[in-house]
């Protein structure tokens, strides 16, 4: 197994999950999603042992996948149970799919491979005084882990999000740490003066910054304005790494804004990430160069503790 394979990884919202199978693509495979009788998300290769078909275009039955092509069904563990051109034949062992584990958390669906899988860390899901919202899915013309960087870079504030997150008379950044944690890093000491950091924000104010590294494609964003007293946004950065060179993003928000309606709180974050996508998507190579070809400088301390830290892990999915 591949050391990304030892994650779970994002694939769908949940509410998109109903009746009918989904197909959604993960770590470069087809894969298909539907709920069995009792409602538990299912998840299995989208290609029928039989002859190759995509089973996300059949239907379920009772809960079970129906092939389009000729029929055969498959239950919540994958096993085949009904082969219409023979009702009398109990189908072998061998005619099964191969099972997903899947995880519903966070509003979102998770697919992992390894029983031991955990997800990343979102401490602020249990806070009861922080509200809870998703915003996405993004579709990304780039790696997941050229996503991941991005979200944990300060330097771009002032020039990719002027007047929002950042401007350009504040562009110099403090000097911040970088330590190591169980699941990947912390970067702490940052802060940014940024003219409207939030929705409720009425003016320009310094922010504390403190950015975790919870996965290889996922990270934590603490955002503290010093001048609203007791504020605090916590977003979440989950990533599905799609293929090599394609990803899909959700932001899983956690904020003491309980005053803007859901729709106000996406369209400032989605204004912020549609700053970024562009930028990202013309970065060459997409994939997250580790072994050269880019130049660095003190800045892009959390960037380095990135990249040191998916070679470490080996992870070479959406790096090259
Ligand atoms: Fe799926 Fe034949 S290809 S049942
Ligand atoms: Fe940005």
């Amino acid at each position: 197994m591949k050391p990304e394979q030892r994650f779970a990884h994002p694939v769908l919202d949940a509410s998109a999950l109903g009746a009918a199978p989904v197909a959604v693509r993960l770590l470069g495979d087809d894969v298909v999603l539907w709920r069995d009788e009792s409602g538990t998300p299912r998840a299995a290769p989208d290609r029928c042992p039989h002859r190759g078909t995509r089973l996300s275009l059949g239907r379920i039955c009772a809960g079970q996948i129906e092939c389009p092509y000729h029929g055969w069904r498959f239950d919540g563990a994958g096993r085949c149970v009904h082969i219409p051109a023979l009702p009398d034949f109990t189908p072998r062992a061998t005619h099964a799919v191969a099972i997903f584990g899947v995880i519903e958390a966070h509003g979102l669906l998770w697919l992992h491979l390894d029983p031991e899988a955990v997800l990343p860390r979102f401490d602020a899901e249990t806070d009861p005084k922080l509200r809870k919202l998703n915003v996405g899915p993004y579709d990304v013309a780039t790696s997941a882990p050229r996503i991941v960087e991005n979200f944990l870079d300060l330097a771009h504030f002032g020039f990719v999000h002027e007047g929002w997150l950042g401007d350009r008379a504040h562009v110099a950044l403090d000097s911040y740490r970088v330590e190591p944690t169980a699941n990947g890093f912390v970067a702490t000491g940052c802060r940014a003066w940024q003219p409207q950091s939030n929705r409720l924000s009425s003016e320009g104010s310094w922010v504390d910054y403190r950015y975790e590294l919870t996965a290889p494609y996922a990270a934590v964003l603490t955002k503290l304005p010093e001048k609203q007293d007791g504020y605090r946004d916590e977003i979440a950065l989950f990533v599905c790494p799609v293929d090599e060179d394609a990803s899909r993003v959700w932001f899983r928000m956690a904020l003491t804004d309980h005053d803007s309606s859901d729709e106000q709180v996406r369209t400032f974050q989605h204004t912020i990430f549609t700053q970024d996508q562009p930028v990202l998507e013309s970065q060459r190579p997409r994939r997250l160069p580790l072994s050269g070809g880019e130049v660095h400088c003190a800045a892009d301390r959390s960037s380095a503790a990135y990249r040191r830290f998916l070679g470490e892990h080996g992870i070479t999915f959406g790096t090259c």
